[in-house]
């Protein structure tokens, strides 16, 4: 049977649940999908590394759930370096989640870099790397000829960049719209029950929906980049992040919620973008008071859900997790599954 090595660069929330789906999930997997998945290197900058060729003990790293540091752990050699990892693992696949920095998409644009010049394919959950660097870095897989994999920048575990690739292929889609942040959503729900921004904030943070700074969720810039990856992956564009004007809901006043909820609407952010007939794309993020019958309206606590205007098949939307480790780690596994089945096409193509 085939089998996928990975290294997992970053063993925050989302990687950790990735090992456990692989840990508990594995046999079942692997009888599903036609491959088995091993773990070799396992690094994060706050616990420290592990690299072993032939397979590290994930029972064993769970058991130390709660310790600070892999030090001490029996079977690997101690490396400091993600960097150093990235490049000499024996992994085919490195699995990139780190905590990166949403406005300049370090480290993982880095991560991902090393990854890919070392030939390695790599699934990410990062937006940072996608949105800010993503042509170099597809360009780079394919001189590498690895793959580079990102269906977690986006609505985290739905899959709506495949839905879209693969479930809507041959429709053109014409303009996307979506609900991109689950913890400004979250948000704008408790203030409709009378919270208060900064308490309900914090209530996000607990539940792990939010960033670690939560600025990015309030103030538009988490969306301004999930909207770049959708008008360049779905409208075929080549915008930045300053093309896209971007208002977050620290605006909106407890009276503007009550306000709309008078007349049976809902205040939401909005991320969208649309292309002209000339090929140009408009794209924004902002807080818009939505009409109860609009398909966005009914959107609520941390649940994403994006709308497509397609040409044949008119408005259809998609709405599903849009944060959570376990969530997005199953982006990840997605990632990892269309990675083997290209492989395998490539393989039989050159047979
Ligand atoms: N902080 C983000 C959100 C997580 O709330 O949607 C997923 O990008």
């Amino acid at each position: 049977m085939n089998r996928h090595d990975i290294a997992l660069i970053g063993f925050g929330g989302v990687n950790r649940a990735l090992a456990e789906i692989i840990h508990h999930r594995g046999d079942e997997l692997a009888e599903e999908l036609g491959f088995v998945l091993r773990v070799v290197a396992i690094t994060d900058l706050r616990l420290g590394s592990l690299m072993q060729a032939d397979g590290v003990d994930l029972g064993a790293v769970f058991a130390m759930t709660g310790a600070d540091t892999f030090a001490g752990w029996r079977g690997g050699a101690a490396v400091p370096q993600n960097d150093y990892v990235i490049r000499n693992t024996t992994a085919d696949i490195v699995v990139e989640a780190t905590f990166t920095n949403p406005l300049d998409g370090e480290p993982g644009i880095s991560h991902v870099r090393a990854a890919l010049e070392s030939g390695k394919s790599v699934a990410t959950t990062n937006k940072g790397p996608v949105a800010l660097a993503g042509a170099e870095l597809d360009r780079l897989a394919a001189a590498h000829g690895v793959r580079f994999e990102y269906e977690g920048s986006v609505v985290s575990g739905t899959p709506i960049l495949r839905f879209v690739s693969e479930t809507l292929k041959g429709l053109r889609v014409n303009a996307v719209q979506g609900i991109l942040n689950g913890t400004s959503n979250y948000v704008l729900g408790q203030m409709e029950s009378g919270m208060t921004l900064d308490a309900a904030v914090a209530e996000a943070q607990a539940l792990g929906y939010a960033e670690a700074d939560p600025t990015a969720d309030i103030e538009g810039s988490d969306v301004r980049l999930k909207v770049v990856i959708l008008a360049n992956e779905v409208l075929g564009g080549s915008i930045t992040a300053e093309d896209v004007s971007c208002r977050g809901i620290s605006g909106v006043s407890s009276a503007d919620i009550i306000a709309a909820a008078a007349n049976g609407s809902r205040w939401k952010l909005v991320g969208s973008a649309s292309r002209d007939a000339d090929g140009r794309i408009t794209a924004s993020v902002q807080p818009v008071a939505l009409p109860s019958t609009h398909p966005l309206a009914a959107v609520s606590g941390p649940t994403n859900a994006v709308s497509f205007d397609t040409d044949l098949l008119g408005t259809v939307t998609v709405a599903g997790p849009g944060a959570g480790r376990v969530e997005t780690a199953y982006a990840l596994l997605s990632d990892i599954i269309a990675i083997d089945a290209r492989q395998r096409a490539t393989a039989e193509a050159n047979q």
